[in-house]
């Protein structure tokens, strides 16, 4: 994948980054980054930054919209969001997540969600939770010519079902995960996002199968990482940090200290000075 310094100095992909490109790089070894993305501003950020693909998850639910639950959100509030994120994301691939409910019922239902985003945001894949359960809704989404990204392991729509935040494929159940793996494989999905796995069950799953991994939670071994981006700059500053996000930033508390900033000066009158006037 040919790559420039950004004016930044990142190195930057100098043309669209196609789904081939990030497979290719699993047998080169070549690691790469995934972020969420939202809004128009926050995905050219990240493109200028070179990482490579951005998602807009339905964690949108949490920290866009405030909704208690991801499966509040709905396929209408995610497709403005991903034409956001596309008309921002420069040579980024954006894949997009089909929120809940839109679906699970039928292989119709499924391609019909999954065709709209497409159609209305311009994102070049899609992502569905679910392993072997969800590989007819796979392989009916890949014979409609719509591009797969899986998501096995923790499946947040599904935390009732797994009766929480839970780490997915420990011990015994690890078998389960590789028959996931195996099922979404087989299905078609061209590239797999691993949640809250063991780091060594992830390994296995990268290592034994062809399409690339995604880890969040899933240790050093995967093909590439996701991160919500809020969780890796602390935002809000007193927000909920799972174990597995680091922070590079800490935008949570810029943020605060910004506002405060410009609310005692406008208080002050101090704000807008003589450079701020026509
Ligand atoms: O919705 C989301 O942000 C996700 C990531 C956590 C992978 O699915």
């Amino acid at each position: 994948m040919a790559r420039q310094d950004s004016p930044r100095g990142y190195m930057v992909p100098t043309k669209q980054v196609r789904i081939s490109d990030l497979t290719a790089r699993k047998a080169s070894g070549e690691k790469w980054a995934m972020l969420t993305a939202y809004d128009y501003s926050t995905a050219a950020a990240f493109a200028e930054a070179g990482v490579e693909c951005l998602l807009v998850g339905d964690s949108a639910a949490n920290v866009v919209f405030g909704y208690d639950q991801t499966q509040q959100v709905s396929l209408e509030e995610m497709i403005f969001l991903a034409a956001g994120v596309v008309r921002g994301a420069g040579n980024a691939l954006v894949i997009a997540d089909l929120p809940f409910g839109t679906y699970e019922a039928s292989d119709e239902q499924c391609v019909k969600s999954a065709a709209e985003m497409m159609r209305r945001s311009g994102a070049a894949m899609i992502k569905i939770e679910g392993g072997r359960r969800m590989a007819p809704r796979i392989k009916a989404l890949t014979e409609a010519g719509i591009p797969v990204c899986a998501h096995i392991g923790f499946t947040p729509q599904s935390v009732n079902q797994l009766s929480g935040f839970k780490v997915q494929g420990r011990g015994d159940s690890a078998a389960q995960l590789l028959d996931d793996m195996a099922a979404v494989t087989e299905a078609g999905a061209e590239m797999v996002v691993l949640e809250m796995v063991p780091a060594d069950v992830a390994k296995q799953a990268t290592e034994q199968f062809p399409i690339p991994t995604i880890g969040i939670g899933a240790g050093p071994d995967t093909d590439a990482q996701v991160l919500v981006w809020h969780d890796m700059v602390a935002l809000p500053e007193h927000g909920h940090r799972p174990k597995f996000a680091k922070q590079w930033a800490q935008v949570g508390a810029s943020l605060t200290d910004a506002a405060a900033s410009y609310k005692r000066e406008v208080a002050e009158g101090t704000f807008p000075a003589e450079e701020h006037c026509f």
